[in-house]
């Protein structure tokens, strides 16, 4: 997106003049490891160009004043110095949390005109809400000078989305669209916050997303069941051994032991986390030494899981990934994100992906109706200044 367009659009909407400032923060797509962040385990999220801009400017009388591309409605408005609760437009209560837990962490801040312009669709599984928050962060401290290393960026983030939009995510999301690197997925350990960037060789992989369009919305307490089946996994293992911590600390043949001690469900949710742990490292592991067929069977078992024992899939989702198996050129294919619909990610041939997008919008439309968006991505940075 053109800079001079967006400093135009910005000044139809709060007038000209004065020092404006560009922030973008990309979306994410996660590769494998999916639902493990809650439970210490191991990420492969990369970022990717879909993206939102946030094109603002500072103001004196302690008010940030919010305006979305996509919510042409009224503006989202809040004092530096009143006390900021969340509440409608739903979009505002990106701004808001940031906002609210900056000021709570004591960092000295300004006022700010904000207009705030996507690329990236909300609500579509690419994490939209994550780049909210990270480029409301990343432009609040733009405007008033101020630095924040990247863990603390991601953490404050995470803490906005428990808070204010009342998900009880993991810190992935923020983690990638903070802190992600052109050209590389991010290997992240979610227990001690170490990162390992694996390159992907845009010459031999082609990531592709496709978006189911049905609707993904986690607040919607499932999400938050599935944490809290974790967790009573977790109790059960902290019985005999006071030293686990989290899923992260069990093997597969400690599952399997337990079967009968635990209920149908908690024991399957443990199976997938343990499993997609095993997974995710074998996985990066892979695409570092180019074994990309094996790679490709890792995605599929990863959906499989999360189908079978996780139960966070839905028909579109796994008809996406069955009819992508059977394109040629794809290596391999899973529904990314928390679930219950959004994006399913595949790893293609560069030669086969128009042919891949054109087949797999064919067979979707004929099957469910509805024309689903796919498209081609290379790996980005994470949040930055653009100008
Ligand atoms: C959502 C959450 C993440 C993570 C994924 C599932 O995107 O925000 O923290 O748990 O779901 O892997």
């Amino acid at each position: 997106m053109n800079t001079q367009q967006l400093k135009d659009d910005f000044a139809k909407q709060f007038g000209a003049g004065g020092r404006v400032h560009i922030i973008r923060a990309p979306g994410r797509v996660n590769l494998i490891g999916e639902h493990t962040d809650y439970n210490d385990g191991f990420v492969f999220p990369m970022a990717i160009e879909p993206q939102v801009f946030f094109v603002c400017r500072a103001r004196t009388d302690g008010k940030v004043v919010a305006k979305s591309s996509l919510f042409p409605g009224a503006a989202v408005e809040m004092s530096l110095t009143g006390t900021i609760t969340k509440g409608e437009p739903k979009w505002g209560n990106y701004v808001r949390g940031p906002v609210a837990l900056l000021l709570e962490k004591g960092v000295p801040l300004v006022g700010m005109d904000v207009l705030i312009v996507n690329t990236l669709p909300m609500g579509g599984g690419l994490s939209s809400s994550a780049a909210m928050e990270v480029g409301t962060t990343r432009s609040m401290l733009a405007l008033a000078g101020q630095e924040m290393d990247l863990s603390s960026l991601a953490l404050l983030c995470q803490k906005a989305e428990h808070k204010y939009a009342d998900v009880p995510c993991g810190i992935m999301d923020q983690t990638i669209v903070a802190g992600g690197k052109a050209g590389h997925a991010m290997l992240l350990d979610c227990r001690d916050n170490s990162k390992q960037f694996i390159p992907l060789n845009p010459n031999d992989l082609s990531v592709v997303i496709v978006n189911s369009m049905v609707k993904h919305e986690l607040s919607g307490g499932e999400y938050a069941e599935r944490r809290s089946q974790c967790e009573e996994g977790v109790r059960h293992f902290q019985k005999s051994n006071p030293s686990v911590k989290a899923l992260r600390d069990i093997q597969i043949a400690q599952i399997e032991q337990a079967k009968s001690a635990l209920s149908d469900v908690v024991y399957r949710r443990c199976r997938h986390v343990v499993t997609e742990n095993t997974r995710c490292l074998r996985y990066a592991e892979d695409l570092k030494t180019q074994r990309y067929e094996s790679a490709g069977k890792l995605m599929v078992q990863s959906h499989d899981s999360m189908r079978d024992d996780y139960e966070i899939t839905v028909p579109e989702l796994d008809y996406l990934v069955e009819t992508a198996m059977n394109i040629k050129g794809v290596y391999g294919s899973r529904m990314t994100g928390g679930g219950f619909g959004g994006c399913t990610v595949s790893l293609v041939l560069p030669r086969s992906v128009d042919n891949f997008m054109a087949e797999i919008k064919k067979s979707y439309r004929g099957k469910y109706k509805i024309d689903p968006v796919a498209f081609a991505t290379n790996a980005t940075d994470g949040a930055s200044v653009v100008e």
